[in-house]
């Protein structure tokens, strides 16, 4: 579905990614790993096109779609759920998500969405008229999981939805990731530094490390992985 090949980018003089390759197979969740600083962000800056790459290619559904603008990108149902939430804070649970929706020409499925996001988190429907910047963290990673769902992306993208998490709220999210993934058939490009969760529920896994894959094999066999194990499973 989404293909990305040699793709390098730079802030400046300096080389954030460097030639990295990897590809999202439609229906399926992929993990990216790797520690702070390895480009994790950055990649997925530059699949919405916030961030420009130097050179390399990035294919959606067989199309080329480096250098479109970002609106562009979102019309073609990549949405990307950003590292920080990015809610409006002054603003209530409903107003969020219906902003999610903006694209979204037909009020019908706007509305249709919302019924859909209130179903997988009912805690967001009960707190629908509540500012968003009073919600706790684990509500607030919620309720911008919630608002990516309401553009109809056809693939999703987390930056960290984990992030701060206490260890339960975290697991529920995954829970929840794996099954939009199983039910809505909803393709995914996540990235992690919780290993041992993102392996869990994804098939495929690419670990950036500096700008670069360092590996990348099935989840399964990642999981497995001596080195992987020892770096980024804490085994
Ligand atoms: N806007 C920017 N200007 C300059 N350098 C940047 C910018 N954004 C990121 N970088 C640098 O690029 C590198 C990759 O950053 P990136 O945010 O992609 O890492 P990350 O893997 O998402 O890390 P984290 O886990 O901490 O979120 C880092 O060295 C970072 O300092
Ligand atoms: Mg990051």
């Amino acid at each position: 579905m989404l293909k990305i090949e040699n793709l390098s980018v730079y802030y400046g003089y300096v080389c954030a990614l460097k030639e990295i390759s990897l590809e999202v197979r439609e229906g399926e969740i992929t993990c990216l790993l790797g520690a702070n600083g390895a480009g994790k962000s950055t990649t997925l800056q530059t699949i919405s096109s916030l961030v420009k790459a130097r050179s390399g290619s990035i294919e959606f559904r067989g199309v080329e779609i480096g250098g479109h603008d970002s609106a562009k990108i979102v019309d073609l149902g990549i949405i990307q759920c950003p590292e920080g939430r990015q809610l409006f804070p002054s603003l209530s649970v409903q107003d969020n998500l219906m902003i999610g929706a903006y694209k979204v020409k037909n009020r019908s499925e706007a509305l249709e969405n919302r019924s859909t996001v209130y179903e997988l988190f009912p805690i967001l429907s009960e707190r629908r008229r509540q500012l968003a910047g009073t919600l706790s963290g684990g509500e607030q990673q919620m309720l911008a999981i919630g608002r990516a769902l309401m553009a109809s992306p056809s693939l999703l993208m987390l930056d960290e939805p984990s992030l701060g998490l206490a260890p339960k709220i975290a697991e529920q999210i995954f829970d929840l990731l794996e099954k939009l993934n199983k039910e809505k058939n909803l393709t995914i490009l996540l990235v992690e530094q919780n290993a041992n969760a993102a392996l869990k529920i994804s098939t495929e896994a690419y670990i950036l490390e500096t700008g670069s894959i360092a590996l990348h094999g099935s989840s399964e066999s990642l999981a497995k992985n001596d080195l992987v194990r020892e770096k980024y499973l804490g085994a």
